[in-house]
């Protein structure tokens, strides 16, 4: 008999089978019932541990406590609070996390896309680190969430941000103890262009501030991000990749590998025009759509001034899609939000007449989800996972579908 789910938890030893998708190690009880175990600092398959188990109808979740066995490539964390920061989970997976990373994505596509048996994993090189953090100040202290907690773990650096970002921290706190900066409990975003080195401090409604070395000082205008001869500017409050010039790198990476190209390219949730830049010159016509305006005016000047005026639409992307969207030739990339498209949107996909369809998705599950959703008319043709968020178990995915002639 299993203790009924309302006994707080049971003591579990036994060995890592296996990593599942979203950063959990799978063990088994004596007599073959799964346990989803998380541990804040990476698991290895194999590796024997003690955990805290609650159980529940079939199986049983719970912690790691403590480790019986390591695995010898276990690295030590570059973090002083990675073991309660709710931030990143995979700081101990060392020159690994690549490795660990992809046997998650495996556990996901194998179990969500079984007909899809191959697929391109591209691991985050060492050095990437990213470009916007979020702290969250309560009116004294500045820091990250505790893992699954509102409490605040203070901070003064953040190992997984560029240099200019962490040595920013203190001085935001410093001017949130002078009253220099707004003092109610928020939570304030630290962000930085491409290359990084200028840093603003975005408060929750989007009032911003920049980093001079005398202090804060109310900024208005855009962040720029170079790659190579391209130039893409933001509002500093909007969307922009995490980790941007590797992300421009690894996108480019599979989309061209992909020879995507044609007459006209709908970028679908295309914020300031990042993919309308990277692959805009491979397509006669580019129309963009996206339903934050300030964003849709940076993407319209931004590909401009790269010679690749479009048509940039500010609009709900599923309440935008016509019938019969597009022509031979065409492709619609859509690059939704962590919720992947609403299933409106994929009926509506149905019968477009562009011939190539690609999909974007930073949350593995929704992607699978929504890869299913466009099935009776779009068939999977390549599958990719790039690691754009190192240090953390979460992946991008992306998808080219053909149509189901
Ligand atoms: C994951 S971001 C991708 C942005 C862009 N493709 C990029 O890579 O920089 C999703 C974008 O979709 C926009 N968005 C969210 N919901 C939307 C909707 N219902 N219709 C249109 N755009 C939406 C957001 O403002 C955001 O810019």
């Amino acid at each position: 008999m299993y203790p009924s789910p309302a006994h707080p938890s049971v003591p579990w030893r036994g060995k890592i089978e296996r990593l599942v998708w979203g950063g959990l190690g799978l063990g088994r009880s004596e007599d073959g019932k799964a346990i989803l175990l998380a541990a804040p600092l990476a698991l290895f398959p194999g590796e024997t541990v003690e955990a805290s188990v609650h159980w529940k109808a079939r199986h049983g979740e719970g912690t790691v406590d403590r480790w019986i066995t390591r695995d010898a490539r276990r690295a030590k964390s570059g973090c002083a609070v990675a073991e309660i920061c709710g931030g990143c989970d995979l700081w101990e997976a060392g020159t690994a996390m690549g490795d660990l990373k992809r046997l998650m994505v495996e556990d996901l596509f194998s179990r969500q896309l079984p007909e899809k048996e191959q697929w391109q994993w591209l691991p985050a090189p060492r050095e990437v680190r990213r470009h916007r953090i979020q702290l969250h100040w309560d009116g004294r202290t500045l820091g990250f969430h505790r893992r699954k907690s509102h409490q605040i773990v203070p901070v003064t650096t953040c190992p997984a941000a560029v240099d200019s970002l962490s040595g920013a921290i203190p001085r935001l706190e410093e001017a949130l103890k002078a009253r220099l900066l707004p003092t109610k409990p928020q939570r304030w975003e630290l962000a930085t262009g491409t290359p990084p080195g200028e840093v603003y401090a975005i408060a929750e409604q989007g009032r911003t501030w920049f980093l001079e070395p005398d202090g804060w000082h109310a900024w208005e205008g855009p962040v720029s991000h170079r790659h190579g001869e391209l130039r893409l500017q933001q509002s500093a409050g909007g969307f922009y990749q995490v980790c941007p010039d590797w992300a421009f790198e690894a996108f480019g990476q599979v989309l061209e590998g992909w020879d995507l190209r044609g007459g006209t390219l709908f970028d679908l949730y295309g914020g300031v025009g990042f993919f309308s830049a990277l692959l805009g010159h491979r397509f006669q016509h580019r129309c963009l759509v996206e339903f934050d305006e300030p964003a849709v005016g940076w993407a319209r000047k931004n590909l401009e001034a790269m010679q690749l005026p479009s048509e940039c639409i500010t609009a709900d992307a599923a309440e935008w899609v016509p019938e019969h969207l597009g022509h031979s030739g065409d492709t619609v990339l859509l690059d939704p939000p962590r919720a992947g498209l609403p299933p409106e949107l994929c009926e509506r996909l149905q019968d477009s007449n562009a011939d190539t369809l690609v999909l974007v998705g930073c949350d593995g599950a929704s992607f699978c989800r929504d890869v299913k959703r466009l099935a009776p008319g779009w068939e999977l043709a390549s599958l990719a996972a790039l690691d754009l968020f190192p240090l953390t178990h979460h992946v991008e995915c992306v998808g080219r579908f053909t149509r189901c002639r």
